[in-house]
């Protein structure tokens, strides 16, 4: 490791500006954050050519008495993110508490004092990006999240830059890894699901609450960011289709397998003709020769399709303490820079006036649905007629044996559906509740035939 002494060594003719960093939250990321400044802080001195180095000298946490770490000094931590922000050696602000409420007023706090804000806090971004984004624009004052989507994988960078000269066509997502990491645990650690959701909070992966996690939002959160910077406009969570893994069983994952697909939370990003942007996550079937399907735990990835570039993978850890550090420390930097430039922009400029979302009725894939159905004879074509009667074309059935229920008097029926468009199998779907044998709403996976 690299001492700060060595780089102040090297140094020692020039003016290192020391930047003042403030953290609001001192977790799992928080910590990656002071380990990564500690352990490579010289290093980006050095690669900054002597123009900075970073120096925290205050943090925010809830429960002050609790041990963190060795030889902080003793009025680093406070209880009040308002000491964080308003401390004049701070010069730049890293919320990393999470939420949508304080981490807002921190957010805007910063930003009225012209202090850069770095944040990996993506259900802030999506729900209330739209008034951070125009203040931080009225205040000249940069927002970075390089954090808040897929962990340690530079995606943000790469939409923001490095695609700049194309048009994106499709962008498709793992980008949740504690869902990621459940299924993959489901499929070959042979898992229940309570189980492997607690192992991924105990590897600090999962939301101090995990409900976004596994709802589809975390991932739908990412979703929205991503596709709010490749197309200028800012995306209203409202109008976007979102289900997540909870319903997902072993049962769907067997037969996924048996069919040659993984099961997958895809989150899709998706340019059509007429402009419209398809955006959805949900539970999808991925082939397994996709390269996709070979995502597992902890990994997330991002397939870009641009234009020009054609396809790209971005693949590494979605999650953690140290990646999610990594891209901190990185936007950290970059915030270093700007600080130079009075006045420099990042965050999100919207441009278009026009981008939509597309309406999840119009959107067509084929299907596999799971039905929970009384077991008596005749439940098959009951079912199938609902479905013919509409149009709606059966490539298979099958009734899987459920070794995690082997004794109940209702069984899973799983139907393989031609393509539809998706407001034509929601309405069927609601007919087939009202059958007598249906015994709850169906599940639904999409089942995507992904091309790149
Ligand atoms: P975490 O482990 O739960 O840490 C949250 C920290 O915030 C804790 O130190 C907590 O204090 C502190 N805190 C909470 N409310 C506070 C308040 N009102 N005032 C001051 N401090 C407060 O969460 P995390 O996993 O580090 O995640 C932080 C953010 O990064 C979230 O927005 C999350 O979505 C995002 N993120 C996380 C990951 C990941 O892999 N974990 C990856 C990418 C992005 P105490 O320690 O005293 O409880
Ligand atoms: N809870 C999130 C996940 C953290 O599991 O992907 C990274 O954003």
């Amino acid at each position: 490791m690299r001492s700060f002494a060595a780089m102040a060594n090297n140094y020692s003719n020039s003016a290192v500006r020391n930047i003042g960093v403030g953290l609001v939250g001192f977790g799992t990321v928080g910590t990656g954050v002071w380990e990564t400044i500690e352990k490579n802080g010289s290093l980006m001195t050095e690669r900054s050519q002597g123009k900075f180095a970073l120096n925290v000298v205050k943090a925010a946490v809830r429960d002050i008495s609790k041990k963190r770490i060795e030889n902080a000094p003793s009025d680093l931590f406070t209880s009040d993110w308002n000491e964080v922000v308003n401390c004049q050696e701070v010069e730049i602000v890293v919320e990393l508490i999470g939420g949508t409420t304080t981490a807002f007023d921190i957010v805007v706090a910063a930003l009225k004092l012209g202090k850069p804000v770095v944040t990996g806090n993506k259900a802030l971004l999506a729900e209330r990006g739209k008034e951070l984004f125009a203040l931080s624009r009225e205040y000249k004052t940069p927002i970075h999240f390089e954090a808040a989507v897929a962990g340690g994988i530079p995606v943000i960078k790469a939409v923001q830059d490095s695609y700049i000269g194309n048009e994106i066509e499709s962008m498709f997502g793992i980008i949740n890894g504690t869902s990621n990491y459940i299924l993959e645990r489901m499929t070959t650690g042979g898992l229940a699901y309570p189980e492997a959701l607690q192992e991924a909070q105990e590897l600090g992966y999962a939301e101090a609450d995990p409900t976004l996690d596994v709802n589809g939002w975390d991932a739908a959160h990412k979703a929205i960011l991503l596709a709010s910077l490749a197309y200028g406009f800012s995306i209203d969570p409202k109008e976007v289709y979102v289900r997540g893994i909870e319903r997902v069983r072993s049962i769907d994952i067997e037969f996924a397998k048996g069919l040659g697909y993984v099961v997958k939370l895809l989150s899709v990003v998706k340019r059509h003709e007429n402009g419209n942007i398809e955006l959805r996550t949900q539970p999808s079937f991925i082939s397994k020769s996709h390269i996709l399907s070979s995502v597992n735990g902890v990994f997330n990835a991002v397939a870009i399709r641009g234009d020009a570039s054609g396809d790209a993978l971005f693949y590494g850890r979605g999650a953690g303490k140290e990646p999610t550090a990594s891209s901190v420390v990185a936007d950290l930097a970059e915030a270093c820079y700007a600080l130079e430039k009075s006045g420099a922009h990042r965050g999100f400029l919207p441009y278009s006036d026009e981008g939509q979302v597309m309406n999840i009725d119009e959107t067509e894939t084929p299907y596999y649905v799971r039905f929970d159905v009384t077991d008596r004879p005749g439940v098959i074509a009951e079912i199938a007629n609902v479905l013919a009667n509409d149009g709606i074309g059966i490539a298979g059935t099958h009734s899987p044996n459920d070794p995690e229920n082997p004794d109940k008097d209702f069984v899973d029926m799983v139907f393989r559906l031609h393509t539809c468009p998706f407001g034509k199998l929601k309405a069927t779907l609601k007919k087939t509740m009202k059958l007598d044998c249906v015994n709850s709403e169906p599940v639904v996976f999409r089942i995507e035939n992904l091309t790149a």
